[in-house]
This record gives structure tokens, C-alpha cells and sequence, in this order.
């Protein structure tokens, strides 16, 4: 067994798991292993938010963006939410918010589509998006 499984595994063990997990390997390991490796939580993103509670109900306003697990949820139009990880590609900063436009990072500027694609110059790695779905008042992201 690895190093980085018996690490993996005792780490469960003490129920890290999902985003937590990625962020202590992030804080243990060499910065340049987290860039390298997947962009954002690494384990699957399956949550619901309540738009009628007062914490997300922002996200009835066209424009608007809440950050919920280190996912950035936006609201893009009448109809349509989109989701991505907050953490940037272009130095793993967890710095990405919604500018009522584009995603967008606030420590050097990269912007993303509304898939996660890279739309400015300053990095060419897209960051994960996640699908959304509204049933009445509740929206589910997940991957
Ligand atoms: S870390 Fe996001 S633009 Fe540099």
C-alpha cells in the first residue's frame, strides 16, 4: 500500500472526506502537486440550497452569487443557474466569484465561461463546472 493510500485512508478514518480531504493533501503536500492534479473539490459535488432561505435567496436576483462547499453558484439569467469550483487554475487561489458577467478571479484577473472554460489571457486550464437543476425553491449542484 502507498504512502499517499495509507494517508488517504487514515484521513477517512477520521471522516475527511470530499473538499476537506483535498484541502489537507493541498496543505501537506508540495503546492505544485495540487495544480498539477485536479482543479477544485476532487470528490463528487452533490448538494442542495434552499433559495427560500434567507442565506441563498440572493440567488433569485439575476446576477447574483453565493459560495456554498467552495463552489461558486450564480444566478445567470431568469431561467439558468451555473456553477463552478472557486478555486482558479491559474494558481489554485480560492478566489473565483461571479462579476454578474463572467467567473472570475480576483487575484490576477482570469476569467471563465459559464462552463469553466478559460476566456482570458491570463491562464488557458479551464476550472470544473458542476450542473445545476431547480425543483421549486430548492437548486441541486452536483457534478
Ligand atoms: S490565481 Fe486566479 S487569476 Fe491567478
Amino acid at each position: 500500500m502507498s504512502t499517499k493510500i495509507q494517508r488517504h485512508e487514515f484521513l477517512k478514518s477520521l471522516g475527511f472526506k470530499g473538499a476537506s480531504l483535498l484541502a489537507v493533501y493541498c496543505g501537506a503536500a508540495s503546492l505544485s502537486s495540487c495544480e498539477n492534479e485536479s482543479v477544485g473539490p476532487a470528490s463528487a459535488i452533490d448538494f442542495t440550497l434552499d433559495l427560500s432561505n434567507a442565506a441563498y435567496s440572493v440567488l433569485n436576483t439575476v446576477g447574483k452569487y453565493v459560495i456554498y462547499n467552495q463552489v461558486v453558484v450564480a444566478r445567470v439569467s431568469s431561467t439558468s443557474f451555473a456553477a463552478v469550483t472557486q478555486i482558479c487554475s491559474h494558481e489554485g487561489r480560492a478566489q473565483v466569484i461571479f462579476n454578474g458577467t463572467n467567473f472570475f478571479c480576483t487575484a490576477h484577473g482570469a476569467t471563465f465561461s459559464m462552463t469553466g472554460a478559460p476566456t482570458s489571457a491570463v491562464t488557458n486550464k479551464a476550472i470544473a463546472s458542476y450542473k445545476t437543476a431547480l425543483s421549486g425553491t430548492t437548486l441541486r449542484v452536483y457534478a
